[in-house]
């Protein structure tokens, strides 16, 4: 027997060269605590020698249904699962997963597999496109698997586009929010066009400094990792972030300063369907820039003199009040409260959310260790239409997720 939090998952490997980056995947498991089964293909052992995956999981590895019968392993492996992983996969076994097929320990396996299945797709850009895999992984999604867009860059060889394996801590984090709340990644949002800024500003100085916060850019990279696999075409506006995580089949757009950010998002703003403004944004920048960096002086330090940023999120809603962006143009913000003498967290947040006018507000209490660099996350959503959502403590990726739900019903009255 597993407890509760020890969940069993089946880690299945497809012949690909990418194959060496699961043993990170593995790890991620089985460092969590979960029990990790790994079921190669045949072709994954001419990549990855099977001693490798049994010392990482602590468990023998077969391909076939016809090694250890008497176990009925291919029945067994699928039918246990809390979670089943697969990495790489490859054009032909997305293919074979497609059609139903059982000619292999893992395909049979994943035939007698009810609980939630992740793929994560690796292979040349050319396969990547064709109609015959665009059609299996639509196929797949629509049964309720969760395909992962491929990252893009180097391939092997010289070429370079859409197809290189999603980054493993990136499959570790969607992995972890299956086990959460397996219904957590429907496809809903396939064509969605959603614009986040992530991350702190930047405020420069001089050549060497800057004026910045403590943010790490995680809950704004958790909601473009949870958009993407739910089928938004995500674009993320990243500042300064910290172990953020790289989500793949994001286009991610870095900047530095909050006039940057302005820049970004007001270019940004009339393409998109809804614009979330996670990032945390100076209020104030330096007046002076100096080109040289600034020199310790007897005479003490002297004062740096201040002058506004402008307000993105507030002018996002006037733009869209103007005509400038769409109507229906769901715009999202984001307070991060301490709450103080004049009043707590949520009262905060109400107030910022009528200044602000956005669709939806999420409030996160901040300070003393929460939200700021941490992994979990807390808050309410406010709605345009007057409801309060608690948002219980969980992971930025699960509750990235939530933040997405209540997107549904906004999308749908456009
Ligand atoms: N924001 C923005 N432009 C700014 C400041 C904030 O677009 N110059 C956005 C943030 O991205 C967030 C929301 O406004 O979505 C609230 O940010 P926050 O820093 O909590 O509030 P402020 O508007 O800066 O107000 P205050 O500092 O008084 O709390």
């Amino acid at each position: 027997m597993t407890s509760p939090a020890r969940k069993r998952i089946l880690v299945g490997v497809g012949g690909g060269i990418a194959a060496y980056k699961v043993c990170s995947v593995l790890r991620h498991f089985t460092e969590s605590g979960h029990d990790v089964h790994v079921v190669p293909t045949p072709a994954a052992l001419k990549f990855v020698g099977a001693a490798t995956f049994e010392a990482l999981s602590g468990h023998p590895v077969s391909t076939s249904v016809f090694e250890n019968v008497d176990e009925v392993a291919h029945v067994r492996l699928g039918q246990e699962a809390d979670l089943v992983v697969i990495a790489p996969a490859t054009a032909d076994l997305l293919s074979r997963a497609a059609a139903g097929r059982a000619d292999d320990l893992l395909t049979a396996s994943l035939l007698t597999a009810r609980c939630p299945v992740l793929y994560a797709p690796a292979m040349h850009t050319e396969m990547w496109e064709h109609p015959a895999t665009q059609d299996n992984v639509a196929l797949l999604r629509r049964r309720g698997a969760t395909v992962m867009p491929p990252a893009s860059g180097r391939l092997t060889g010289r070429d370079s586009g859409a197809g290189r394996l999603p980054d493993p801590g990136e499959i570790g984090l969607l992995g972890d929010l299956l086990l959460d709340e397996p219904d957590a990644l429907p496809y809903d949002l396939a064509g969605v066009r959603i614009v986040i800024s992530a991350g702190g500003t930047r405020e420069p100085l001089d050549p060497v400094r800057y004026l910045g916060n403590h943010s790490s850019g995680k809950q704004g990279f958790a909601l473009a990792r949870a958009a993407a696999a739910r089928g938004a075409d995500v674009t993320l506006v990243a500042g300064s972030t910290s172990n953020a995580g790289d989500p793949a089949g994001v286009d991610i757009v870095p900047i530095s300063s909050a006039v940057e950010l302005a820049d970004e998002m007001t270019k940004r703003a009339a393409e998109a369907d809804v614009i979330i403004m996670a990032a945390a944004v100076a209020d104030f920048r330096p007046v002076a820039v100096s080109d040289a960096k600034i020199k310790k002086s007897s005479a003490g330090p002297a004062p740096i003199e201040l002058e506004t940023n402008p307000d993105i999120l507030a002018g996002l809603v006037q733009a869209r009040g103007r005509g400038e962006i769409g109507a229906d143009t769901v715009i999202v913000g984001f307070a991060a409260e301490t709450g103080d003498e004049n009043g707590g967290v949520l009262e905060h947040g109400r107030a910022k959310f009528a200044r602000k006018g956005c669709d939806l507000l999420v409030v996160n209490p901040v300070g003393s260790g929460k939200a700021f660099g941490t992994e979990d996350n807390t808050g309410w959503l406010l709605s345009a239409a007057g409801t309060e959502t608690a948002l219980p403590l969980t992971s930025k990726t699960l509750l990235a997720s939530r933040i997405l739900d209540s997107l549904a019903p906004l999308l749908s009255q456009r």
